[in-house]
């Protein structure tokens, strides 16, 4: 038996999820919609963020389902976006994708259904504008492989299940591979969380949009003027009035 539930759940927004019976968590927030979740928390403000480049160097922390990098190539094809892309995405359960054929995906995804399938044998798919490399191993191990990185897509289950990939020494590795203007989206709001990141020199913005919750955006550079939706985290002053607040260590 695989380390998840075979029956598909429904989201709110229809499209279908699973159950991590190794994590006890679902693979998407099942009240916020997968399919909603993928591209409002994270396709949307990082490809807003690069609209004026013509090639994008992406991780996609970790690959699952894929609904990440399915989204943004949805995405770029809905908006006649001329782009080329490089995503690249550790995933450590061989099981899951192989079964990833089996998966029914939400109808904007089934266009794009023979990506999954060449995914699934080979980990990887490639055509004149799009690169993908699924990794099948630790992504603590294929980060540090990684440079130039335009765009972290931060989707890993939640840091009391899946702690190292929220701790400061992780985030380390991860500032070392970001390109100079690199956007980090995570749905993960809470302080701990933002101190891991901004203990490395990442600015922290909280974003809201009309379709999920609020998340947060980390930036290796910070805006002269914040977007619309965009507000800007004084973390110094968050550790002032919360003098117990401490960023995720490795070692905890
Ligand atoms: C929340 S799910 C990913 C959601 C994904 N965006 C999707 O569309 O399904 C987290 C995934 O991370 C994988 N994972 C957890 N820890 C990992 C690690 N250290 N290295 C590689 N994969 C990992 C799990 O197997 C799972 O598939």
């Amino acid at each position: 038996m695989g380390s998840w539930t075979i029956e598909f759940i429904q989201t709110k927004d229809g499209s279908n999820t699973l159950y991590s019976q190794r994590f006890e968590q679902y693979f998407h927030s099942v009240k916020e919609g997968a399919l909603n979740e993928s591209l409002y928390k994270h396709i949307v403000p990082a490809l807003q963020h690069h609209k004026n480049k013509n090639e994008l160097n992406i991780l996609d922390i970790c690959f699952g389902l894929g609904y990440n990098t399915l989204a943004t190539i949805y995405y770029i094809k809905k908006n006649n976006i001329n782009i080329k892309l490089n995503i690249y995405s550790p995933e450590f359960d061989t099981e899951l994708l192989h079964s990833l054929p089996n998966f029914q995906y939400p109808k904007e995804f089934l266009e794009f259904k023979y990506i999954i399938d060449k995914i699934s044998q080979t980990f990887r798919y490639q055509d004149k504008n799009i690169n993908i490399e699924v990794f099948n191993g630790d992504a603590r191990e294929y980060i540090k492989t990684l440079s130039n990185i335009h765009i972290v897509y931060q989707d890993a289950f939640s840091s009391d299940v899946n702690k190292s990939l929220w701790t400061k020494e992780y985030f380390n590795d991860i500032y070392k591979l970001l390109d100079k203007d690199a956007i980090i989206t995570t749905y993960s709001i809470a302080t701990p969380i933002r101190l891991s990141m901004y203990e490395n020199n990442l600015f922290i913005y909280e974003y809201k949009n009309d379709f999920t919750n609020r998340i947060t955006i980390a930036m290796k550079n910070k805006f002269t003027i914040e977007p619309s939706g965009y507000k800007y985290i004084d973390m110094e002053l968050k550790k002032q009035r919360n003098s117990s607040a401490k960023p995720l260590r490795d070692l905890d």
